[in-house]
């Protein structure tokens, strides 16, 4: 399985510490935001990594990554998104490079506590179709959120007034090479996007998604809410750990049958 960090946009939640630099090169506690979903690929086992990024500051990706030796790695790829066409617009640029392969993304600003061993795990036993994860959070209305009847996802709703659930999707996703052939059925949303949440409704119409619920906590930091709350919970304890506490297996697991 290959891994694919989405590292673009323009960030202007964080306007103005986003002006001169890319969102994911801003610190959160001791590491540039862009460490964390590395080492949460690194930390499922996953060996080949591409950086999708764009804009002015592409560059600074590779001074400071370069081959990305500091993870164990012994290359990273990256491809440059011309223009902001969302999430799953970056995501096409990944083509190329999966080459056929089953593939994990992780939005560059998400990071977790503990790590996706157990989710990678299941999905490359998964014969084919896409995988995600939930968590419960309070502010579902801010996320992509799952609508779920006997314990299967029936539905996702992108930042929706009335929730249907608690259950906010996280930034990482895996899917398999027809991600690429939905990608290029989709139209642009309301705010000009191509978005990833019409990708996974894709998977979900063709009975092709399966689910876990994350264990520990989860956070993105496009936000100065968000980048404070990630700043001290990775302070407090850390993020990508991987020591396997007991309650680590996913709370619930939904396969394909
Ligand atoms: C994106 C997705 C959303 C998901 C979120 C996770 O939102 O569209 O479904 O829940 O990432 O961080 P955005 O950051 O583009 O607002």
């Amino acid at each position: 399985m290959k891994g694919v960090i989405l590292a673009g946009g323009l960030g202007t939640r964080l306007s103005p510490l986003t002006r001169v630099t890319n969102k994911h090169l801003l610190p959160v506690y001791n590491k540039p935001m862009i460490y964390y979903p590395i080492e949460c690929l690194v930390t499922a086992g996953i060996e080949e990594i591409m950086i999708v990024t764009g804009g002015n500051d592409a560059g600074d990706f590779l001074r400071l990554l370069g081959n990305g030796h500091e993870f164990g790695l012994q290359d990273l790829h990256y491809t440059y998104q011309e223009g902001e066409g969302g999430i799953a617009d970056a995501l096409r640029l990944a083509e190329h490079f999966a080459d056929g392969d089953k593939i994990v993304i992780v939005l560059g600003d998400n990071i977790i506590e503990n790590n996706i061993r157990g989710a990678v795990a299941e999905f490359s036993r998964q014969p084919g179709g896409a995988r995600i994860l939930l968590k419960a959070v309070p502010d579902p209305e801010r996320f992509g959120v799952a609508e779920i009847k006997d314990r299967r996802i029936v539905a996702i709703e992108e930042k929706p007034s009335a929730p249907k659930s608690e259950l906010a999707v996280i930034g990482i996703y895996m899917y398999d090479h027809q991600v690429f052939d939905i990608i290029r059925t989709l139209e642009p949303s309301g705010r000009g996007e191509l978005e990833i949440t019409d990708v996974n409704n894709a998977y979900i119409e063709q009975g092709k998604m399966s689910y876990d619920v994350l264990d520990g906590w989860w956070t993105d930091a496009g936000t100065f809410p968000s980048l404070d709350h990630a700043w001290r919970l990775v302070a407090e304890g850390g993020a990508n750990k991987t020591d396997e506490p007991a309650a680590s297996q996913p709370l619930v697991q939904q396969g394909l049958s």
